[in-house]
C-alpha cells in the first residue's frame, strides 16, 4: 500500500512554490513527482511589501494576499498531481508551510506568520490539509524554528559518521546529526543565507539573484566590512535561535554600510563571504566533530559561495542528491513528512532544536472532501 503525501513550501527568498509528491510506504521517502510553481513579479512584489518591517500593512491587503495564494497553492497541488497523474483520493494528505510574512520569536508576545489559506486548498484539491506548523511549538515556547532538523534527523543520519545538513535558502540553518543516536541533535538558523546577496544584487543590477555568484566573483572580499557585520549580536547569540528577512533586510544592511564608498560588486562579494563564514563558524563552533557537510537549498547553485564554505572547512562538504534527496526538493518534501507526523500522531518539532519545552504535534488540520 502507498503512503502518499504532498509537501508544500515557498521559502523567504520568494522565488516560488516547490510542491513534492512523496510516497512513505515502508519508512521509505520515494519521490513520486516535483514541481516549481514561480511567482510573478506581481505576487512577489505584494509579498515583499507585507514583508517589509516598516510598512503599514492595510489588514484587507492581508487578508486578501492570504486568500490568493491558497489559490495558488492549491493550484500547485493539482497541477503536480495532474502531472504525476495520482488522483487526490489516493493522497493521505498536504503539508503546506505557507508564506512567512513574519516570523518574531522573541518578542514579548512571540509569533510566526504563515498565510495562504488552508481552507482553501483543502476545498480545491479535496485533501486533507495540515498547516500553521510552526506557532504549536512557539504556544510551548519554543522558537517554532528551525523545523527541518527532524526530517534531516529521519532522512540523513548516519550511524558512523558525524555529519551536517546546511540549508541555504533566503536564511540558513544547520542541522548537527552527530553519528550516536543517543547525541542530541542541534539546528539554528547560522544567519542570512541567500537575502542578502538576493536584494543586493536586486538594487543594483535590477536581477533577482547573482546566478551562481559570478557577480561576487568580480568584487573584492571586504574582510573588514565582514568582521564589522559579523558583530552583530545575531550571530554570537546561543542557540536556540531563529531569525528571517525581517531581521537581515536592507535596512540592516544599508545600515551598517551608511557612509562607506564601497564598490558594489565588493559588496556583494562580501555579502557572499559573511554567508559562508557564518555557515562556517556555527559548525565549527557546534559541530567540531562534523566529517561531512550536506548542502541543500537554492544556495547550493551559488558556485562561489560553494566554493567559499569549501576553503573554510576541513571536510568533504556535498549535495545531498547522493545521499538521497535532490538538494532543491529536501524542503518541500520536509513538510510532507511533517505532515505524514501530524496525521499519525507523531510531534515534527525537536524541543532541544527549538528550544520548546517539549515535543508537540503539529499543525492545523482542514480535512478533504468528506461526505456531510
Ligand atoms: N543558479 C543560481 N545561482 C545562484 N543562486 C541561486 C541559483 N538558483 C537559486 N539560487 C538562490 O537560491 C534562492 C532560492 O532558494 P530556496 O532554497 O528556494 O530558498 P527559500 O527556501 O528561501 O525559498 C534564490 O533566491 C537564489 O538566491
Ligand atoms: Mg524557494
Amino acid at each position: 500500500m502507498s503512503e502518499l503525501y504532498v509537501g508544500l513550501m515557498s521559502g523567504t527568498s520568494l522565488d516560488g512554490i516547490d510542491a513534492s509528491l512523496i510516497d512513505f510506504e515502508n519508512h521509505k521517502t520515494q519521490l513520486i513527482a516535483f514541481d516549481y510553481l514561480p511567482f510573478s513579479f506581481d505576487i512577489r512584489n505584494a509579498i515583499q511589501r507585507l514583508n517589509e518591517p516598516e510598512t503599514l500593512i492595510s489588514l484587507k491587503d492581508y487578508g486578501a494576499l492570504d486568500t490568493r495564494l491558497g489559490h495558488l497553492f492549491a493550484e500547485a497541488v493539482n497541477s503536480l498531481l495532474a502531472k504525476a497523474q495520482v488522483p487526490a483520493s489516493s493522497v493521505l494528505a498536504i503539508g503546506s508551510h505557507g508564506q512567512t510574512i513574519y516570523h518574531a520569536p522573541d518578542i514579548q508576545f512571540p509569533f510566526s506568520l504563515q498565510i495562504g489559506d488552508p481552507n482553501i486548498i483543502a476545498e480545491k484539491t479535496g485533501i486533507t490539509t495540515v498547516a500553521d506548523f510552526r506557532r504549536r511549538d512557539i504556544a510551548v515556547n519554543g522558537q517554532g524554528a528551525p523545523l527541518v532538523p527532524a526530517f534531516h534527523k529521519a532522512v540523513f543520519h548516519h550511524p558512523t559518521e558525524h555529519r551536517c545538513i546546511v540549508n541555504i535558502g533566503g536564511i540558513a540553518n544547520i542541522t548537527v546529526l552527530p553519528a550516536y543516536q543517543s547525541s542530541k541533535v542541534i539546528g539554528f538558523d547560522t544567519g542570512p543565507g541567500n537575502t542578502l546577496m538576493d536584494l543586493w544584487i536586486n538594487q543594483h543590477r535590477n536581477l533577482a539573484y547573482d546566478e551562481n555568484g559570478d557577480w561576487a566573483r568580480t568584487g573584492k572580499i571586504n574582510y573588514d566590512l565582514v568582521s564589522y557585520l559579523k558583530q552583530d549580536a545575531y550571530f554570537s547569540a546561543l542557540p536556540p535561535k531563529s531569525t528571517g528577512k525581517e531581521y537581515f533586510s536592507l535596512s540592516w544592511l544599508n545600515e551598517k554600510i551608511k557612509s562607506a564608498n564601497y564598490k558594489a560588486e565588493d559588496i556583494q562579494a562580501s555579502l557572499c563571504f559573511l554567508t559562508a563564514i557564518t555557515i562556517c563558524e556555527a559548525i565549527q563552533k557546534y559541530a567540531p566533530l562534523t566529517e561531512r557537510v550536506l548542502i541543500c537549498g537554492g544556495g547550493i547553485h551559488n558556485v562561489y559561495l560553494l566554493e567559499l564554505i569549501r576553503q573554510n572547512l576541513n571536510c568533504p562538504v556535498n549535495s545531498t542528491e547522493p545521499y538521497g534527496i535532490h538538494p532543491d526538493h529536501v524542503e518541500a518534501i520536509a513538510f510532507a513528512w511533517l505532515a505524514r507526523q501530524t496525521l499519525n500522531h507523531q510531534p515534527g518539532n525537536l524541543k532541544e532544536v527549538t528550544g520548546a519545552n517539549k515535543a508537540v504535534i503539529l499543525g492545523g488540520l482542514y480535512r478533504g472532501n468528506e461526505a456531510v
